[in-house]
């Protein structure tokens, strides 16, 4: 076991007793004192208890219902605060107030995560991590909730459930099966190309401040003009990318699974302030009609040789959470809460998003958790709408009117913000896309991004997860990575042989 010692985060409750002034009464939560908490009220003193022991049953009613749902995904995390600082001029390209100045400050939240495990699972293992960001705008929250990668396994939201549950737990074994894994990816090639991601030195980041984060769908900006250009997001580590080997990781995983968390708290309680620089990547209408890939596909990344970024600001995280359960766990991400001048593309995978998150949110923290005070659009002027009552809605609008239209000065529309029309057409069908080309990035991945030394971790890895799957998955598989490249399909084929595993992917035709 690693012994990390005392350090700021194991300093808290210290502190907490520093920082107290007065000594605060025990109270029950509808705020009587209470005048002994160390026992029951029983009959005598070996029992039995009494119904009208209120302190109890006032304790242990709350602590009964204590947990909420965890996240269905992205289940373990860190949080932070901190702000957003405009640096470059993009009001050519977008209105957002958060945008409309260079020095400009605006609050924000951001929840780091894992995606597969639950809540109690280490931080340590080959995962995409999750990066969202909440902008606290006078224009209402914009979420941006992205991934520490560019791109992602599936294009249509159709499958996500399907996609979430293969590496989830196996519902007969309740462990986790290689072979649901490989078959839907290997059933899907589309995968592919965040498969490759995945398996590289950057499935396993170092903590959450050695990442990049994307936003990594398409996005519209729209200017003061109503002019369109679609965008995609993305926050670049100022503190470098780190990554963990795998040895490392298992390692972590077994003396320090919240080693992730640690770290963010520790940075920021030690004033090492962790902070990215959000760029944004621009492509006009034209160009998305003409882009030889399908511009709103998720698996795919926008070449930055002809697309460059465009620097935009910087984000600094400085303030650490007061407490994990208001800041964190009921923080509530939804890629649907946009402002006005940044709005959905056509991407269907983000429009699939705006309708899960608030569906899962209403579910997990109620129709209300907007109201809280870590999602409430607090720097926007007028947080008035005609949603009322449900289950504990903080502030209920007092006597305003709870119809429209009406007479009685309730909140009206602001035509100003009102988006620019534009133009759909097409048959109504389900396109399943299996035409568009799901090798030729990862092949440029494989080729150009990975250098050698990279590219045998990358089959290690690889070769380490496929030989816990059936052969004629693991066979499927190699054949797909051999459009990627032949060399890619060849080594796995050898690392597999290594480990006992005899496959025939490609037969004789392709020499393997
Ligand atoms: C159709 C596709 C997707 C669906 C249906 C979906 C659904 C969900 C759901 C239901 C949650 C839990 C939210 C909550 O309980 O608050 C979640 C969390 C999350 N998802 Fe997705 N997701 C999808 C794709 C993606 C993609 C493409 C990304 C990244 C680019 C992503 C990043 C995240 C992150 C970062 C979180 C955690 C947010 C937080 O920290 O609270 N998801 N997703």
């Amino acid at each position: 076991m690693s012994c990390p010692g005392r350090d700021p985060s194991s300093e808290q409750l210290n502190n907490y007793k520093r920082n107290l002034k007065g000594e605060p009464v025990l109270l029950t939560a509808n705020g009587a004192p209470v005048a002994e908490k160390k026992a029951s009220l029983t009959v005598g003193p070996r029992g039995p208890m009494l119904l009208q022991d209120f302190v109890y049953l006032d304790e242990m009613s709350h602590f009964t219902r204590e947990r909420v749902p965890e996240r269905v995904v992205h289940a373990k995390g860190a949080g932070a605060f901190g702000y957003f600082e405009v640096t470059h001029d993009i009001t050519k390209y977008c209105k957002a107030k958060v945008f409309s100045s260079i020095g400009k400050r605006t609050p924000i939240a951001i929840r780091f995560s894992t995606a597969g495990g639950e809540s109690g699972s280490a931080d340590t293992v080959r995962d995409p991590r999750g990066f969202a960001v909440k902008f606290y705008t006078e224009e209402g929250i914009w979420d941006l909730v992205g991934n520490n990668t560019p791109i992602f396994f599936i294009k249509d939201p159709l499958f996500f459930p399907s996609f979430v549950h293969t590496q989830k737990r196996n519902p007969a074994t309740h462990l986790k099966d290689a072979d649901m894994f490989w078959d839907f990816m290997s059933l899907r090639p589309e995968t592919t190309h965040q498969i490759m991601f995945l398996f590289s030195d950057r499935g396993i980041s170092d903590g959450y401040r050695y990442m990049h984060g994307y936003g990594s769908h398409t996005f519209k900006l729209v200017n003061s003009k109503n002019e369109t250009v679609y965008c995609k997001f993305y926050h670049k580590t100022d503190q470098g990318i780190k990554n963990l080997s795998p040895e490392k990781a298992a390692e972590l995983s077994a003396s320090d699974p919240d080693y992730a968390i640690r770290d963010l708290y520790n940075a920021i309680a030690k004033k090492q302030y962790p902070s990215w620089t959000l760029y944004i990547q621009v492509m006009t209408n034209e160009q998305a009609k003409t882009f030889r890939w399908n511009p709103f596909d998720l698996t795919k990344i926008w070449p930055h040789e002809e697309y460059p970024e465009i620097p935009v600001g910087r984000l600094v995280l400085d303030r650490n959470p007061e407490n994990y359960f208001a800041d964190v766990e009921q923080a509530a991400f939804n890629p649907g809460n946009m402002i006005p001048g940044i709005e959905a593309s056509p991407d269907k995978m983000l429009q699939g998003r705006i309708f899960a998150y608030g569906d899962t949110q209403r579910h997990r923290l109620g129709p209300n958790h907007l109201q809280l005070p870590v999602n409430c659009p607090f720097k926007a002027i007028s947080a008035m709408h005609y949603q009322r009552d449900g289950h504990t809605p903080i502030y209920n609008h007092g006597g305003a009117p709870n119809y429209y239209p009406n007479s009685f000065s309730g909140p009206k529309e602001c035509p100003a913000v009102r988006s620019p029309p534009f133009h759909l057409s097409g048959d109504v069908d389900r396109y399943d896309p299996v035409d568009e080309d799901d090798f030729g990035q990862p092949a440029n991945f494989w080729k150009k991004i990975l250098d050698e030394p990279a590219r045998e971790r990358l089959v290690q890895n690889m070769v380490g997860s496929l030989r816990n799957a059936s052969v004629f998955i693991v066979e499927r598989a190699v054949r797909n990575f051999a459009r990627v490249d032949i060399d890619l399909a060849q080594r796995l084929t050898d690392g597999l042989r290594k480990c006992g595993i005899e496959i025939n992917a490609l037969g004789k035709s392709a020499n393997l």
